[in-house]
């Protein structure tokens, strides 16, 4: 297997402010590392935050769509990077990789945030409908997936009220490479089932979810939350399935309250 050498994003602190860790941030479907930019400012409280792209979708890398691919391709960023123990935060898809890293590299993660995510793996209906996903990008390109995609991304309250968060939404799948969502699609309708693996979490874990979440609602969270012992549960209010980008300074509050606890 060759393992991608992934691009990604970097804020490190400002000098004079000493680094207390590393915060790796794992992206959604259909968009890219950019997503975090907001949350690129947590370096001023010290984290050196790393946010990579899923191999492809930015550059002409052979995603293999796998999430054990990828895995492995963040194992070799944080090696390359010098990164030990980082505290892991992934939303949606991101939350299948940052599953898929606990599988491969357990000891490496010291903390683990799970964002507006699921740990069970497609059902035959959801693979269904990633196979007609994959049929539109080959026939309509990675914009039709765009318009598919950003009524269900977004809470009601960011549809109503913010209409600039669809545009950046929209812009950052734009900018997206087809063969790299195709990868994807694919690993996500080829994800091995996580639900398993929750107990066996023994990090310092925080589940994340917005209230006006339609594609992962909070009683999905609620589930995750009672099946990893110690975790913590925070439904983000006015917010759907990107609460990072639609409430973006309760999201970066209640994910510092966090960080600084498990330093
Ligand atoms: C995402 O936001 O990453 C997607 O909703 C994940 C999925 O389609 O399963």
């Amino acid at each position: 297997m060759a393992v991608p050498v992934l691009d990604y994003l970097e804020a490190r602190p400002p000098a004079g402010t000493p680094e207390v860790g590393t915060l790796i941030c794992l992206h959604a479907f259909p968009l890219n590392a950019r997503m975090w930019e907001p949350q690129l400012t947590l370096s001023t409280a010290g984290w050196r935050v790393i946010a990579p792209h899923f191999p492809g979708v930015q550059d002409n890398q052979d995603a293999e769509g796998s999430f054990a691919v990828a895995a492995a391709a963040v194992v070799d960023l944080c090696e390359r990077l010098g990164v030990d123990a980082p505290a892991v935060c992934g939303l949606s898809m991101g939350g299948y990789l940052a599953f898929a890293l606990v599988r491969r590299a357990r000891g490496l993660v010291r903390a683990l945030v799970l964002c507006d995510t699921r740990a069970e793996a497609d059902t035959p209906q959801a693979r269904e409908g990633r196979l007609t996903m994959l049929a539109t990008l080959r026939e309509r390109g990675v914009a039709a997936i765009a318009e598919e995609m950003i009524p269900r991304l977004l809470g009601d309250t960011t549809k109503q009220h913010r209409p600039a968060v669809a545009e950046r939404v929209r812009s950052l799948a734009l900018s997206n490479q087809r063969d790299g969502i195709a990868g994807v699609l694919t690993a996500m309708m080829t994800r091995e089932d996580a639900v398993a693996l929750l107990p066996t979490i023994g990090c310092p874990t925080l589940i994340i979810v917005g209230s006006e979440d339609v594609l992962t609602p909070p009683p999905m969270s609620e589930a995750m939350h009672r099946a990893i012992g110690g975790s913590e549960l925070v439904i983000v209010e006015r917010a759907g399935h990107l609460p990072n980008l639609e409430q973006p300074e309760r999201f970066n509050a209640v994910l510092s309250r966090f960080l600084a606890r498990v330093v």
